[in-house]
Order: C-alpha cells, then structure tokens, then sequence
C-alpha cells in the first residue's frame, strides 16, 4: 500500500518520529526551524498531510496559493490561532489538535509561574547567579504569600480546571472563574472554584488572574489598559495561553508604572521575539513558551497526532477534529 506523504514541520521526540514512518512516508525537518511561508505552501502543496505546530502561520495566503494537495493539517498542539479554520474549511482541509494531554503539565507551569513570581524567584536566582547576594536580612526580597489567596481564571476548560485543583486543593487558594458558557455545577465542586459573570468583576477581587482562554482574533488584546487598570495594585497576572490575549504595551505601563505586582508569561505576540521594555521589567517572570514541554507531555502529544492521522487515512472521523 502506498504511504500517504506527511510533512513534519519541526524535530519532535524520537519515539513519535519513529512511530511515524511506519505507516507515513514522512518528510521531516532535520534543521528544526521554523519554516518559511514558502516553505509551508511547498508542503500543503505536495503532501497528504502536513503536521504544524504554533510556530508554522497558516493563513489564507499560504492555502490559497499553494493549490493544496493536503487533506488534513494534523496539529501539534491544542491551540491553533496560527491555522485560519475559515480557510482550510474552504479548501476541504481537516483540521486536528491535541488536548487533554497537556492540561496537567501545563497547568503545573502556570503555578510555577505564580510561585515564581509572586515569590521574586527570577530576581533571587540572579543576584545568586552574578555572585551579588549579599546575605540573609530581614527584608530581603520580599515577595507575596501565594497560599490562601484569591486566585481568578479566565477561560474555564481543561488547563483552568487543573490549575484550579492544584491552586484550591494544594495552595488553599479561593478561586473565581470566568469562561464564556456556563460551567456546570460539578465542575465546580470538583474544582474549589467559584463562577464569576464578568471579567471585570474577577479582576477586581484576584490577587492572581491566570489566562486560559484561545487565542486568535476573538481575544486579541482580551487584556487591555482598562483591564488592567481593574487590576489590584498587588496583583499578578499569569499568561501561559497566547500572546496576543494581553495588550503587551498596556501591560509594560502597568509593570513599569507598578499599577500591578507583577507578571509571569509564559507566550508572547510575535514569539520568539519579546519586547525589549517587557524584557526589562524585573517585576515580570518571563519564560520561553514551556507550557506542554516535558517529555511525556511532547510524547503524548505526538502520539495524539499519530491517532488522529491514521483514523483520518484509514476512514474513520479523527477524535479531535477541530474543522
Ligand atoms: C499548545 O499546545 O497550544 C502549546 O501552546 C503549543 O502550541
């Protein structure tokens, strides 16, 4: 039987590689970079299939010019802001993701996030690292209490949910929630969480507010100068979802102008490129988009990948079709 060809757009771990090639004639991208727009349309041009992650834009321009061969774009990830749905319906191209498999990990790097900021970490591990530490004194550093406190997450699906468990299960933290449909009452029970009916009403009572909505259009600036304005003068704010939910210049304001305690991210607009003023805030915790990055996450992921590509080449509706 001929395999149906697939392009791999980035290096991925080496047990999902190998998986791959047994049922996939597979195009990999050993220099692991990001590839050009030409590139991609080079792809979705000959391939069956093409695997993207976030770093590949997949806008209508790509499709449209690149006359598709591919039939389904198999993503790496649960977010997918980089792929124009509207566009790949048009051209009959399925669209998969991968969630649930990353929920855990990423929500223990939102709380690290939290901790890390809240608790001056990045500062501390600087004035260590340059040999500048001082010594012991009393009102050294001194950060906020994380346990106990009021904890606001925007976007309630399954990463909310699992930062919602460690933070009121484990931190003893009060936890409100916004999502855009109702969260159902046992989700609630099961999560120590509280339904808000605004985000405005959430930034207003949190000490944390942690982001776990989409990106893309819809969200774009979700957070912007009144928002943060809304914000507790203590307040973090945690993004481990997209860049482009926060406004970045309204948020280096509030950062720098101390309206707000702090800030630990985790994506950035225009990744991998970080604004300088955001660079140089010390009251920000910036991380390079490690969300989902363990080895077992990156596993599973791929893995899904693979699930999602075989039912669709062998005729069966793929479990996480996303269009
Ligand atoms: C995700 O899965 O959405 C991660 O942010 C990587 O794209």
């Amino acid at each position: 039987m001929i395999k149906p060809k697939v392009v791999i757009t980035r290096r991925w771990p080496k047990a999902v590689e190998a998986a791959l090639v047994e049922d996939f004639d597979v195009t990999f991208n050993k220099r692991d970079r990001a590839l050009t727009a030409d590139e991609l349309k080079d792809a979705v041009h000959f391939a069956d299939a093409v695997l993207p992650t976030v770093t590949d834009r997949i806008d209508a321009r790509v499709l449209d010019d690149a006359n598709p061969r591919t039939k389904i774009l198999a993503n790496y990830g649960v977010g997918y802001s980089h792929i124009d749905i509207d566009s790949a319906r048009t051209h009959g191209i399925t669209v998969t993701n991968t969630p649930d498999v990353l929920s855990e990990c990423t929500a223990d790097l939102t709380l690290t996030l939290m901790l890390m900021a809240a608790r001056r970490a990045s500062e501390g591990e600087r004035e260590v690292k340059t040999g500048a530490w001082s010594g012991w004194r009393p009102t050294h550093l001194l950060g906020s209490k994380v346990s106990g406190k009021t904890l606001g997450i925007i976007g309630f699906g399954r990463i909310g949910q699992e930062v919602a468990k460690r933070a009121h299960h484990g931190f003893g933290m009060r936890v409100l929630a916004f999502n855009r449909s109702p969260i159902a009452q046992d989700v609630l029970i099961k999560t120590g969480a509280e339904s808000v009916a605004s985000i405005d009403e959430l930034l207003q009572q949190a000490d944390f507010v942690s982001l776990h909505c989409p990106g893309g259009a819809a969200n774009k600036h979700l957070i912007d100068c009144r928002r943060l304005g809304l914000m507790r003068e203590s307040a973090f704010l945690i993004n481990t979802a997209r860049g482009e939910v926060v406004d970045e210049r309204a948020l280096v304001q509030a950062l720098t102008f101390e309206t707000i305690g702090g800030a630990g991210l985790d994506v950035f607009n225009g990744e991998p490129d970080v604004l300088p003023e955001l660079r140089a805030c010390e009251n920000a915790v910036l991380l390079p988009h490690l969300g989902s990055a363990t080895l077992e996450t990156r596993e599973a992921m791929g893995f899904r990948v693979v699930q999602n590509l075989k039912d669709f080449f062998e005729g069966r509706a793929p479990r996480d079709l996303v269009a």
